[in-house]
């Protein structure tokens, strides 16, 4: 058994490379399957109201329709069936006439084929009563109310005011980012059928094992009756995670009309009906003194949300960890719209709380005139400054100074507009940053077959960032076997409870579960089949501060004639534990930033005010970062490792997205001298 070179730690292509670039990777919209029905959904075009009419007659005679699901005759579904994501949780279609938010699906027409069903559903006549809608979000909205998230309640450390008021210098400034749209690549599709007693799909997720639960409560089934897969995923950045509108209407559509149905969105219906991020507003206030030590940060960030669904956007979460401050004071506001239930996005609550965080940070430097890199230096905390819990390990100061090293940092005259190259004004900034990392419970299962390979199951789900190849490297190593005696199943409800692939926490858990599998079975002398639960292990675990750390530096363009910021130079160094396979995770760290770089200058959910819709709902009208938008970027990790995790991970999820927009935000105020505080930063808001 044993001899086998490790897997980890070592660049190895996907596993399944080879079959997506020959086409033979199924994605949900994919899978073959006799007697499909095809099921367009029909949204709703006004923001506020009631269904006074769905004139199912009109194309109830077209070629190929097989019927029209409305909330007259659609399967009743648990109204109990929230779960903590809120009352509706936007789960709950079809079941009553009322319009919460534009978007809000109000019908399913089902067709034998794709054609006749999209041409039924654009015909199908739908009235409505309309009713005033209220979509105007502001941080002091009369309907605002405190809010508390997961991993972030608000904190009161020391005395802001009293310090603030004997602080050298004091920053206080007001950061605004707009509703943001996941954008992932593969648009949400759901197929599912009966297969006896059983409810079978196979869906566009980042959880099957999760999503299962929630179709089981739903539809009121024991979850024993449903079973859904999830195969290829082409992208989620957190529209995925929970359960989408094409799931519940799919699995209504089999069960009104009897055969397998698939139910895929429109780009159109991907904007108007799964997560978004929120529109937030944040206010910070930094006091420092004259040696460039904080004395207080007092971060308030309000979010919007829909009635329907309680999802808070922790803005204020790395504000409580990454710097040492003898006062500390975070709030968070949500001001219920009616709008879409926003969910998480690539980097929650931390990608837009950076960007104020240190862009405010920047000023604060700026205002001492001290190098920003010094300030954060400077501020390097020996305990987590809201928790006092020791830091598991915390990597940030060598990510800075490797960083700034490769950048070439230490030339930077710090004074702003000093650079011209031709027309051009050329500026660098850097942000520092860090993203909460940690294991959730999960099982897996493995298998010693007697032909000397393993069979490793767990509920993972692969959304195209290599978590295949990943565990597969980290099964082996548990087992010490090569990499080619390992076979991995994943993405299926019946391979029991896992977390989901989101809040960067997926590799941990799954390889958590996998190690303690490994463990179990090569004590019993690699015989038969172990099963393991971690959830009791993960009680275990000492409290500790556990994040990634990453410092992000950028160098722009901006041609003041037009306002067009170009970014030159990307450069992020990052501590994210130990690398499973450095190939990947560089691909995922530069796939954040890029993304990062889309929230910085291309990225905003228009909302017109009078209709109180979406008006860029498609890639015509949403920018986001394309090949000529992006410069080579250069990441690489330092060396870290995550002692209370097994394998020494920690994550590499999300983190790169979370840095990206603050450092190209103090990129544009170097080059240009003017502060950016609203993303994106458009040209007219650099002229
Ligand atoms: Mo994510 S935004 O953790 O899917």
């Amino acid at each position: 058994m044993s001899g086998a070179a490790p897997a980890v730690g070592v660049a190895r292509p996907r596993v399944e490379g080879p079959a997506k670039v020959t086409g033979r990777a199924r994605y949900a919209a994919d899978v073959p399957m006799a007697d499909l029905a095809f099921g367009i959904v029909v949204v709703s075009t006004v923001t506020r109201g009631r269904i006074r009419d769905i004139d199912v007659a009109a194309v109830q005679d077209m070629p190929g329709v097989l019927g029209v699901i409305d909330h007259r005759n659609a399967p009743r579904l648990n109204p109990d069936a929230g779960h903590f994501f809120g009352p509706d949780g936007g789960l709950q279609l079809l079941q009553d006439d009322v319009i919460p938010h534009a978007g809000r699906p109000v019908a399913l027409v089902v067709a034998e084929t794709l054609e006749q069903a999209r041409a039924a559903a654009e015909a199908l006549p739908v009235t409505y009563e309309v009713l005033p809608h209220d979509t105007d979000f502001s941080a002091d909205h009369p309907a605002g109310r405190a809010a508390m998230a997961l991993f972030d309640g608000p904190v009161d450390v020391g005395d802001v005011d009293r310090e603030l008021a004997a602080s050298a210098v004091v920053v206080r400034e007001r950061y605004f980012t707009p509703e943001e749209h996941c954008s992932a690549m593969e648009p949400h599709s759901a197929t599912a059928w009966w297969e006896g007693e059983r409810l079978q799909a196979v869906d566009s997720n980042q959880g099957p094992f999760f999503i299962a639960t929630v179709v089981a409560t739903l539809f009121s089934l024991p979850l024993e009756q449903v079973r859904i897969r999830t195969e290829h995923v082409g992208g989620g950045f957190g529209s995925k995670g929970l359960c989408g509108p094409q799931l519940v209407l799919a699995v209504m559509g089999a069960m009104h009309f009897a055969r397998p149905v698939r139910v895929t969105l429109s780009r159109n219906q991907v904007f108007l009906t799964t997560a978004m991020r929120p529109a937030i507003e944040q206010m910070v206030r930094i006091g420092a003194d004259d040696d460039g030590r904080l004395r207080a940060i007092h971060h308030e960030a309000a979010f919007e949300l829909s009635p329907l669904a309680e999802y808070i956007e922790g803005c204020t979460e790395l504000t409580k960890t990454l710097y040492a401050t003898p006062a500390l004071r975070t709030r968070l506001t949500a001001v219920p719209l009616d709008i879409l239930p926003p969910y998480s996005m690539r980097g929650p609550g931390a990608a837009p709380g950076s960007f104020a965080l240190e862009c405010a940070m920047d000023e604060v430097a700026e205002r001492l005139g001290i190098d920003p890199l010094e300030l954060r230096l400077r501020n390097e905390p020996t305990v987590g400054p809201a928790s006092g819990l020791p830091f598991s390990t915390r990597n940030l100061v060598a990510c800075l100074r490797e960083g700034a090293r490769r950048f070439g940092w230490a030339s930077r005259d710090h004074r702003p507009r000093m650079r011209r190259e031709g027309p051009l004004l050329v500026g660098t900034g850097l942000a520092a940053t860090s993203f909460s990392v940690g294991a959730f419970p999960s099982t897996a299962s493995i298998t010693a077959e007697p032909d000397g390979t393993f069979t490793v199951v767990v509920n993972a789900t692969d959304l195209g960032t290599g978590a295949r190849t990943a565990l597969t490297a980290i099964a082996a190593d548990a087992l010490a076997v090569g990499a080619e005696k390992v076979r991995l199943r994943i993405s299926d409800s019946d391979f029991g409870p896992a977390w989901s692939a989101g809040g960067s926490r997926g590799t941990t858990s799954w390889a958590w579960a996998i190690t303690e599998a490994a463990a179990k079975l090569r004590s019993s002398g690699d015989q038969g089949t172990v099963t393991v639960d971690t959830a009791q292990l993960l009680n275990d675990l000492p409290s500790r501060e556990r994040h990634s750390y990453s410092a992000v530096f950028a160098e722009v363009t901006v041609d003041p004639a037009t306002g067009e910021v170009r970014v030159r130079r990307l450069l992020g160094m990052f501590a994210v534990g130990r690398v499973v396979n450095p190939l990947m995770a560089r691909s995922q760290v530069i796939g954040g930033m890029i993304g990062g770089l889309s929230m910085a200058l291309h990225e905003e959910g228009v909302r017109d005010p009078v209709s109180g819709r979406h008006i860029n709902a498609d890639f015509a009208g949403y920018h986001i970062s394309a090949h000529a938008d992006v410069p080579d970027i250069e990441a690489d990790f330092v060396p870290d490792y995550e002692p209370g995790i097994p394998m020494g991970i920690k994550g590499a999820g999300e983190i790169g997205n979370v840095g990206t927009p603050a450092a190209i935000a103090n990129a544009v105020w170097h080059a240009t001298g003017s502060r950016q505080r609203a993303l994106p930063i458009r040209p007219d808001r650099v002229i």
